[in-house]
């Protein structure tokens, strides 16, 4: 198969790469601003960038793997420019595919649930509470209209693996280098999820492509944990001291509107892929392996 990613420098355009051509399939992977061997650039805000990309590429499965830096705050006070990356260039990449006769994977989010009534699976009703939520959602509905059984979705959340030079950071990556000078960090115990290893992320996406699925899939690590908890255990795992992670309890007077609680269930996910969504604790080991292979 050709695939054409969008986004192939960041943490899970990398890991797709990587898993693409292990399995020997072809791909085109596109930049914007970090360059990288092979990579066309591509900004997908402008059509006509995207229609050049399928052009050159002429895939059987585009992936957009794309964020906009500064995540879930930054879209609620940029709204328009958060619709147009995140809802207008998918339905652009959308009518592209179908043009081409693609199959096309939007990588989506657990922020299109309220939280309020945890755990979710595919099927349970949506309800975005803020921009980058919404955005989100919009793009899944006109994939999944547009494509019908050459769409698909694959929602993921706390996404993470080691990739000490992103821009973007993850929430372990975030917390590495005030952990390793021996600096406090604060982490959230209110704030739920299911820690999922970019690597493994990208292998069950992978494998949904083989297998042709469709549809909407929950791809998200089997462990469902507070993110207090969990950055304890980072600290443990890589040797640093668990007295720096500081307990924030409560969510701070002014912050963005997110679902606290959005357990999601890969029931469906188990059912059709032998990719293993690996735990909290195999997931830390092999960040902390990749870390001191990278040293
Ligand atoms: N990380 C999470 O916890 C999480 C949770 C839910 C969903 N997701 C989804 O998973 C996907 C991958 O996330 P990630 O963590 O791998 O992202 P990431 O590391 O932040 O990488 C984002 C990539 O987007 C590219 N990009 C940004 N603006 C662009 C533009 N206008 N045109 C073209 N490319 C642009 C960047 O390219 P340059 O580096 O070349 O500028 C970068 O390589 C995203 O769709 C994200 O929404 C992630």
């Amino acid at each position: 198969m050709k695939f054409l990613i969008f986004g192939g420098n960041g943490l899970v355009g990398k890991e797709l790469q990587t898993i693409i051509t292990k399995h020997g399939h072809s791909v085109l992977a596109t930049y914007r601003n970090n360059n990288a061997d092979g990579q066309i650039i591509c900004d997908i805000l402008k059509y006509d960038d995207l229609k050049r990309a399928f052009e050159q590429a002429k895939p059987d499965v585009v992936i957009n793997s794309t964020n906009l830096a500064g995540g879930v705050d930054f879209c609620e006070n940029n709204p328009e420019l958060a619709k147009a990356f995140h809802c207008q260039a998918n339905k652009d990449m959308a009518n592209l595919a179908k043009e081409y006769g693609a199959r096309m994977v939007l990588i989506s989010t657990d922020y299109v649930f309220d939280g309020t009534k945890p755990p979710y699976s595919e099927g349970d009703a949506t309800n975005p509470l803020n921009v980058y939520g919404k955005e989100k959602l919009c793009a899944e509905n006109y994939i999944l209209e547009t494509l019908g059984d050459k769409g698909l979705v694959a929602r993921t959340t706390n996404v993470y693996g080691w990739d000490p030079h992103t821009k973007t950071p993850n929430f372990l990556i975030g917390i590495y280098p005030k952990l390793k000078a021996g600096e406090s960090v604060n982490a959230p115990s209110f704030l739920y999820g299911n820690p999922t290893l970019a690597e493994d992320l990208a292998a069950a996406i992978v494998e949904l492509c083989e297998k042709e699925a469709s549809g909407i899939y929950h791809v998200v690590g089997p462990d469902y944990i507070d993110r207090f908890t969990w950055a304890k255990r980072y600290a443990e795992v890589l040797g640093f001291d668990t007295g720096l992670i500081n307990e924030v309890a409560n969510p701070p007077a002014v912050l963005v509107p997110r679902p606290f609680k959005s357990h999601l269930t890969i029931d469906k996910l188990t059912a059709t892929v032998q990719t293993k969504m690996r735990g909290v604790e195999e997931g830390l080991q092999a960040f902390k392996d990749a870390s001191l292979q990278s040293v």
